[in-house]
């Protein structure tokens, strides 16, 4: 059923034109829109193969198409065409929120109908679409009676790139899930990866694999099998089985967004643009927003998760909490460790969470009254320690519980290094049921999600709304107590390339008392303060939390910027990108006037001359700057910041003057008359 929110602009045209039989002229080709993307498809001696060309010059040279399956013979060769066709499709939706609001969905498509020479002419589609900004793929068992229920053991996609490019990735199958740092090595270095895995070419084109629309399917990982190619690696069940399969059935896309410069992959929609449109009639309960929350105190220590006299979630805590949220124009209010469960090793007892039963000192229904009165909403907290049984005999009673005390919102959580006892990874196909199941059943019961060990976005949020943000890499928390002392300046200058080009990530920006030795001297933010308000722009999130204990705002002027920021854009432009070093990005409220600017740096000082064209030309801004200060360094001075304001304009060039570890963060608003007359031009 298609969404009130959801607005069709211009002609959405779907051409088909049926042709070809079995001898067609091969390869079979779909261009993009402008042409300069092309995807080819052809049998050799009954093998399937595709190929991917970027203006004439090769992307990806011939890779294998297939499946090998449980019980019956591989569908890998032996295969001709019966028919082919292409369409091509052009519309522009818009999101219910996001980094953007009008997306315009253009694309050509190529779809090849196969079937097995020999008996039992089994029969798989393959459906290829050509964007201007990259590629999607997607195999698809039509209903047959050669293959109704079936075993999936290996998807055989092979991407075989046409040069040994640089790429960032982070190790599969290991225990931390995606929680690692991204690491830079030629593809031939490479064993097994997560996607987005993002490549540099040595002529200066980026490109990032992933996926999108995985909804009932073993998540994809890359191997290295040799050369330059990577392999399709799902994720398998216990036994060993990738996918549990029934015809029909359609597999996610597998992506390959493709840029001149890594700018063009923050302004992106490629990944949202192959997945379904909204499911949600009424979305008006889905509201973006800001957060506090009792959190950091646990992750720093001092404050427990589990009772006893450091216990975080108490009532009288969780309402000054919600005062100070009242007070400062905060939406909500997190609350870990308020249920039954967290004493002793959670980690290891999975089955003693209980969802529903709050500890003494915690009155739900008081602390949820009490939140309503301030206008603000309790954030509740599932944290599952992985155990999936535990939770699925809990959740229906668990969610009606929220409904009706008004929490819309809730963070869930799935610690541990496999699901289920150890059984399970947390990225195969036993839990992306789980993990979907949570979101269809979150949207019956009007409740948002942030799900913290998630499964990596693939753009469902496009589908289901309310799946609002996520996390899936290395947040801030590793700044409290990782062993190697926090992540490193680079780390969040390697994520809009890589991570986020799934989808918003709950990174949990906003920690100001960058350092705390007297707590933890082996651990800390390695930003400038100006990098981190930054952060609120850079990372995309419909849900940011100003992260650090609320005493630390006070008496503290950069908190205006993460109070001013919103969550929900019209908007976003990149400024300036390179992939491990520096990315600023541009974005206009959905809600005002207003844009922002977010900027940072790796370790290095860098300076960039920004046009702010972007802003309107009929009217001036005032700029409200958090730059670097004298002397500011991540290292030996983080706190240096000069908060300023200046007049400018659509001509404006702005000097972005970025600190090691630094960066600078804008609020760019229209002027009154007054300030137009009263505040100082930028210079
Ligand atoms: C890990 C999550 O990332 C973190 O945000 C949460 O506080 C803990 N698990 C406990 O649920």
């Amino acid at each position: 059923m298609m969404n009130k929110t959801l607005r069709w602009i211009g002609v959405a045209a779907m051409v088909v034109g049926l042709a070809g039989c079995a001898g067609a002229p091969e390869p079979l080709q779909v261009a993009s829109p402008d042409g300069q993307i092309r995807v080819s498809f052809e049998l050799i001696e009954g093998v399937p193969f595709y190929r991917v060309d970027r203006g004439g010059q090769p992307v990806l040279e011939n890779s294998r198409l297939g499946f090998a399956f449980r019980d019956q013979e591989p569908l890998d060769g032996g295969l001709e065409i019966v028919s082919h066709g292409t369409a091509n499709f052009d519309s522009t939706w818009e999101q219910v929120w996001g980094e953007k609001h009008s997306i315009r969905n253009h694309y050509n498509e190529l779809r090849v109908a196969l079937q097995e020479s020999g008996a039992p002419q089994r029969r798989l589609d393959v459906v290829f679409r050509a964007y201007d900004d990259g590629l999607g793929f997607r195999y698809e068992f039509p209903e047959q009676e050669a293959m109704t229920a079936f075993v999936i053991t290996d998807e055989l996609t092979e991407f075989h790139f046409a040069g040994d490019h640089e790429a960032w990735w982070i190790p599969a199958y290991e225990d931390n899930r995606y929680e690692y740092i991204y690491h830079r090595n030629p593809i031939s270095e490479l064993d097994v990866v997560h996607t987005p895995v993002t490549f540099e070419t040595s002529q200066g084109l980026v490109l990032s694999l992933h996926e999108a629309a995985l909804t009932d399917y073993a998540s994809m990982t890359a191997r290295h099998t040799g050369g330059t190619v990577l392999k399709c690696d799902l994720v398998p069940w216990p036994d060993g089985a990738k996918v549990l399969g029934q015809a029909p059935m359609k597999t996610p896309w597998r992506t390959l967004q493709i840029g001149g410069s890594a700018s063009d992959l923050i302004e992106s929609y490629l990944i949202l643009n192959l997945n379904e449109p909204n499911k949600l009639e009424d979305t008006s309960w889905i509201k973006p927003g800001k957060y506090v929350g009792i959190w950091w105190g646990m992750h720093l220590g001092t404050m427990s998760w589990e009772s006893g006299p450091k216990h975080g979630a108490t009532t009288e805590r969780t309402k000054e909490y919600i005062d100070f949220a009242a007070e400062n124009g905060f939406d909500g209010v997190l609350v870990e460790g308020w249920n039954v469960g967290w004493d002793g090793d959670w980690m290891q007892n999975s089955e003693l969470f209980s969802f529903t039963e709050a500890y003494p000192d915690f009155d739900l229904r008081e602390v949820t009254d009490y939140a309503r009165e301030k206008g603000v909403v309790l954030i509740g907290h599932h944290e599952t320690s992985a155990g999936i049984s535990n939770y699925e005999s809990q959740i229906d009673d668990a969610f009606e519980l929220y409904q009706e005390l008004g929490v819309t919102m809730i963070k869930t959580g799935y610690v541990g290094t496999r699901t289920e006892g150890g059984e399970h990874w947390h990225h195969g196909q036993f839990m992306v049921r789980h993990y979907r199941m949570v979101v269809e059943k979150a949207a019956e019961h009007g409740i948002m999600l942030d799900v913290h060990e998630p499964i990596k976005a693939t753009g469902i949020r496009r589908t289901y709304p309310n799946m609002m943000t996520r996390e899936g890499a290395r947040g801030q928390e590793y700044n409290a107590w990782s062993v190697e002392g926090g992540n490193p300046p680079e780390h969040t200058t390697v994520l809009p390339f890589t991570r986020m080009l799934g989808g918003p990530f709950d990174y949990t920006p906003g920690v100001l008392d960058l350092t705390f030795e007297d707590i933890n001297p082996n651990a800390r933010v390695k930003n400038t303060l100006a990098k981190e308000l930054a952060l609120y722009v850079v990372i995309y999130s419909p849900l940011h939390m100003a992260a650090d204990l609320i005493e630390n705002y006070e008496d503290q002027p950069a908190f205006q910027f993460i109070q001013d920021v919103p969550t929900d854009w019209d908007d976003t432009v990149a400024l300036h990108a390179k992939i491990g070093d520096h990315v600023g990005i541009a974005r206009k409220d959905r809600n005002s006037e207003d844009w922002y600017v977010g900027s940072i740096t790796d370790e290095e000082a860098r300076s960039f001359e920004v046009a702010l064209d972007f802003l309107d030309s009929d009217r001036k801004y005032v700029a409200e700057i958090y730059a670097d200060g004298e002397g500011a360094d991540w290292e030996s001075a983080p706190y240096a910041i000069n908060i300023t304001q200046a007049l400018v304009d659509s001509t404006t060039t702005y000097k972005l003057n970025l600190a090691p570890g630094g960066g600078t963060a804008l609020r760019l608003r229209p002027a009154t008359d007054e300030e137009a007359q009263s505040v100082p031009a930028y210079e």
